[in-house]
């Protein structure tokens, strides 16, 4: 069982769940299947990724087979694309739960989108969606430290989770300690970097030493920095293994040998740029 992270809104999140970015719509029952099964017990959707009306027929069927409800957490994301307002998101909200056909436990802002000037009102809209106990847990994604300090300094709330793209090339290291000192909890998309990394020849090294995959390597490393990812695969097997990261540790130098592999690099748009 991937072990849980606490929030500052008193409530708890598995540090390791599994994505559906590009899972098709023909696979993210079975996907999802395959990583309940797994034991996977955080589901990280979007409103954006197109599949929620499948997950939400997954988990259903996992009720059936003895998996309860109150044992996940799914997230899910507002895109705010057409239009980014408190309207809007609650729109998407509800338009979410209607497709999941159960409640969201932790919701996000997908993008700041700054250009457009809405973020600080829409995320008004997510604490009142949290006041109305419509929603467990509010968070961000793709914020920058800047963007999170206008949401505490003009509404006093402080975002439960800041999901950002995060991998060795992409430690996020400033971010992660702005994110501890104020009690936010970081979350790595696109943890594998896509699965580019997974050829580095010194992940590779790293790997072959402690008879581990490369994934299992940087999921390690993740789970190490003290923060909560979230794989994608569609395959069971993969699945399966990105879990198994139990029987092992990075040592001090491996960690180090990691981050010496930082160049800065993305795989996705920065934050400043999603307009
Ligand atoms: N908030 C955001 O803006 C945002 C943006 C992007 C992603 N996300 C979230 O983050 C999740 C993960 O990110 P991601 O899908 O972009 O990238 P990722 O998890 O870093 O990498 C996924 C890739 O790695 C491969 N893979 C997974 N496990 C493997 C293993 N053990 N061995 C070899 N290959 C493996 C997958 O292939 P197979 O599927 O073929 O196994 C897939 O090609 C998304 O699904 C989504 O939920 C959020």
């Amino acid at each position: 069982m991937p072990s849980t992270l606490e929030l500052n809104d008193g409530s708890a999140i598995p540090a390791l769940g599994f994505g559906l970015y590009k899972v098709s719509l023909e696979e993210t029952e079975r996907v999802v299947t395959a990583g309940l099964d797994a034991g996977y017990r955080l589901i990280d959707g979007a409103e954006f990724y197109g599949n929620e009306r499948e997950v939400g027929a997954a988990i259903a069927q996992a009720a059936d087979r003895g998996i309860a409800r109150d044992e996940l957490t799914l997230t899910s994301k507002f895109w705010g694309d057409p239009e980014q307002s408190p309207a809007a998101a609650r729109t998407a909200f509800e338009a979410t739960e209607r497709n999941l056909c159960t409640n969201v436990d932790v919701y996000m802002i997908h993008w700041p989108r700054p250009a457009r000037g809405q973020f600080v009102d829409v995320w008004r809209e997510l604490i009142a969606l949290q006041r109305e106990g419509r929603v467990r847990s509010i968070g961000v994604s793709n914020f920058t430290q800047a963007h999170i300090q206008r949401l505490i300094d003009e509404t006093g709330v402080v975002p439960a989770i800041n999901q950002v793209e995060s991998h060795p090339w992409l430690p996020q290291h400033e971010l992660r300690a702005f994110h501890s000192v104020n009690g936010i909890v970081t979350q790595a998309w696109s943890p594998l970097g896509r699965a580019r990394i997974l050829d580095d020849p010194t992940i590779k090294k790293i790997a072959e030493a402690h008879k581990i995959s490369p994934a299992q390597a940087i999921i390690r490393w993740h789970l190490q920095l003290g923060g909560a990812l979230i794989p994608k695969s569609t395959h069971p097997h993969r699945l399966a293994q990105n879990l198994d990261i139990d029987g092992f540790a990075l040592s001090d130098d491996d960690m180090a040998r990691i981050a010496a592999l930082e160049t800065g690099e993305r795989t996705g748009t920065h934050p400043d740029d999603r307009q």
